[in-house]
């Protein structure tokens, strides 16, 4: 080679741009599962729009907050964006021209995001992804909240800021699920209950909350009140699939296992169970159970006039997938001690009722909100937990009204309501603060409000 130094040195140069160009796709590839596994396209991907154009809606207590168009269009989406205002808006929630996002955006989570993985998200939404040439509606919010600033103060109390600290004690794959849980498919959003600022209570991880019209159950090792019962491959199984022998997803976490978690690889399902395991367990929400679940049995059938309603409700309804017993058959699950009538809450079982449930694969459930009354819904709900649940649990008529209303929308936007409910709290106080410190110091405070403004 000695003797050909030029050919040596384009065949280096050659190589050199092959390997460049390979780390550079692995990158836009690592980016585009980084996307999948942060759950990107549920809140910039509109349904059946174009992938990350926005026009998504987020519903909040003060009106809709649009998702914005994140393809890298100059015009209209993220194409003018550096990489470090990429990593502004994710980790900060501060937008390219420098204006506070709202918190439906969840940069709280995010901003645990590594250097090379939020590097890796800008390579994929800059190179990979197709620029739309559209933008969606602006988000036009009621005074005070269109002034983006007022989120200055929520980000004081709520945002740490802090990059994940992996833990030297712990294994590779407890930190990597650790990661994982905490920023890009942020568990806890859901299913680590809130104090009075809808601040999550860090002392009771997964313990289980309510999202509104669902309720996401206790998920650590406890055996009773969690899931420390289930096998280390049936919490792999759910997470993957949606569903085990012990218990099927609905609502929010269907959603997130059918457009995020399914399409994690096997050693990151692996790395969140590990973590999973790891918390504290807690009895928060124990099932209230005073006997066993049993299935319906013939003699339930022969009480013709006085049978219980809830139970012929079942019969007409809900035995052609679920048998009479209430056993299920192939890919139809089984109700009987099913995880759903532990839980302390009958929401979900009163929502799946009322919308259905539709895995991206297998079997669906239809939706019986129009088939049933209020009443019906509750009297079913109510009798099913005691008959497949052994559980006290009932649902008033009232309840699943208000499940039929507020209900059954999706995830994300639930994580945004939260987020934005804990916002306006904050802005309110703190206008309320303002207002209050401004009326204490009216005489011969003038001059001084006046040197403030001025500034
Ligand atoms: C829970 C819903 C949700 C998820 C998940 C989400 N976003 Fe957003 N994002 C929003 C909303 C809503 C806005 C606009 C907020 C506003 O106008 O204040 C936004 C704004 C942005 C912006 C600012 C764009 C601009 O100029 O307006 C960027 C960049 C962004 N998101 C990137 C991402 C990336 C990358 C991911 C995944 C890692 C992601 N988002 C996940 C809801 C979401
Ligand atoms: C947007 C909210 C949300 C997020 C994010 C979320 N979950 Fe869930 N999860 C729920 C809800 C709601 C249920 C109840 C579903 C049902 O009853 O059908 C649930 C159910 C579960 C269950 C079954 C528990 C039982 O007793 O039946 C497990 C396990 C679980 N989630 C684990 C996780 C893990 C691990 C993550 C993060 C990787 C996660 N979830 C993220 C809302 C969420
Ligand atoms: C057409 C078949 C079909 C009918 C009819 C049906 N189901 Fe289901 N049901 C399913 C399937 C399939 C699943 C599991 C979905 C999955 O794997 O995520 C399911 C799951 C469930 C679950 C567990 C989900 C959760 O959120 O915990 C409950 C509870 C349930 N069904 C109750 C009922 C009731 C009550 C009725 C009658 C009103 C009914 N089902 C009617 C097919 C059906």
């Amino acid at each position: 080679m000695a003797r050909f130094p030029l050919l040596a040195a384009a065949l280096g140069l050659a190589a050199l741009l092959v390997t460049g160009r390979a780390s550079a796709d692995d990158l836009v590839a690592r980016g585009a599962y980084l996307a999948t596994a942060a759950d990107c396209g549920a809140c910039h991907t509109a349904p059946g729009g174009a992938p990350f154009a926005g026009g998504l809606p987020l519903a909040t207590p003060l009106g809709k907050i649009i998702a914005t168009n994140i393809t890298p269009s100059k015009d209209h989406g993220i194409g003018n964006y550096t990489l470090a205002q990429f990593t502004r808006a994710l980790r900060e929630g501060v937008r390219g021209d420098g204006a506070r996002l709202y918190p439906a955006m969840p940069y709280t989570a995010y901003s645990g995001l590594s250097d090379d993985d939020v590097r890796a998200l800008y390579a994929y939404f800059t190179r990979a992804v197709k620029p739309v040439e559209r933008s969606p509606a602006a988000t036009a919010l009621p005074f005070p909240f269109n002034i983006r600033a007022s989120m200055i103060g929520w980000n004081l109390l709520f945002l740490n800021g802090k990059r994940f600290q992996p833990s030297p004690h712990a294994s590779t794959s407890w930190n990597r699920g650790a990661y994982l849980a905490q920023t890009l498919a942020h568990c806890s959003t859901c299913h680590t209950p809130r104090n009075l600022l809808m601040a999550e209570e860090s002392d009771h991880p997964l313990a289980g909350g309510s999202l509104g019209a669902w309720y996401a159950p206790n998920i650590t090792p406890d055996r009773t009140a969690g899931i420390g019962a289930w096998s280390d491959a049936e919490l792999a199984r759910y997470l993957s699939t949606g569903a085990n022998d012990h218990a099927q997803a609905g609502g929010p976490m269907r959603e997130a296992i059918d457009k995020s978690l399914r399409h994690l690889d096997a050693a990151d399902i692996a790395a969140l169970v590990t973590y999973i395991r790891s918390v504290p367990p807690s009895s928060a929400g124990a099932p209230a159970m005073d006997r066993a679940p049993s299935p319906i049995t013939s003699d339930i059938d022969v009480l013709s006039d006085d049978r219980d309603d809830g139970a012929q409700l079942c019969a007409d309804n809900c035995a052609s997938c679920h048998q009479a017993s209430g056993l299920g058959t192939r890919g139809l699950p089984s109700l009987v001690g099913n995880a759903a009538f532990r839980l302390p809450s009958a929401d979900n079982v009163a929502s799946a009722i009322l919308a259905g449930i539709w895995p991206a694969t297998g079997q669906a459930m239809p939706a019986f909100a129009h088939a049933l009354t209020d009443r019906q819904v509750a009297d079913l709900t109510s009798f099913l937990f005691r008959q497949f649940g052994g559980s006290r649990v009932t649902i008033t008529a009232a309840r699943v009204a208000a499940l039929r209303s507020g209900g059954g929308g999706s995830w994300l936007p639930a994580v945004a309501q939260t987020a934005i409910a804990a916002g306006c709290a904050v802005t309110a106080a703190g206008i309320a603060l303002l207002a209050w410190r401004r009326r204490r110091r009216i005489p011969g405070q003038a001059a001084e409000s006046g040197r403030e403004r001025g500034r």
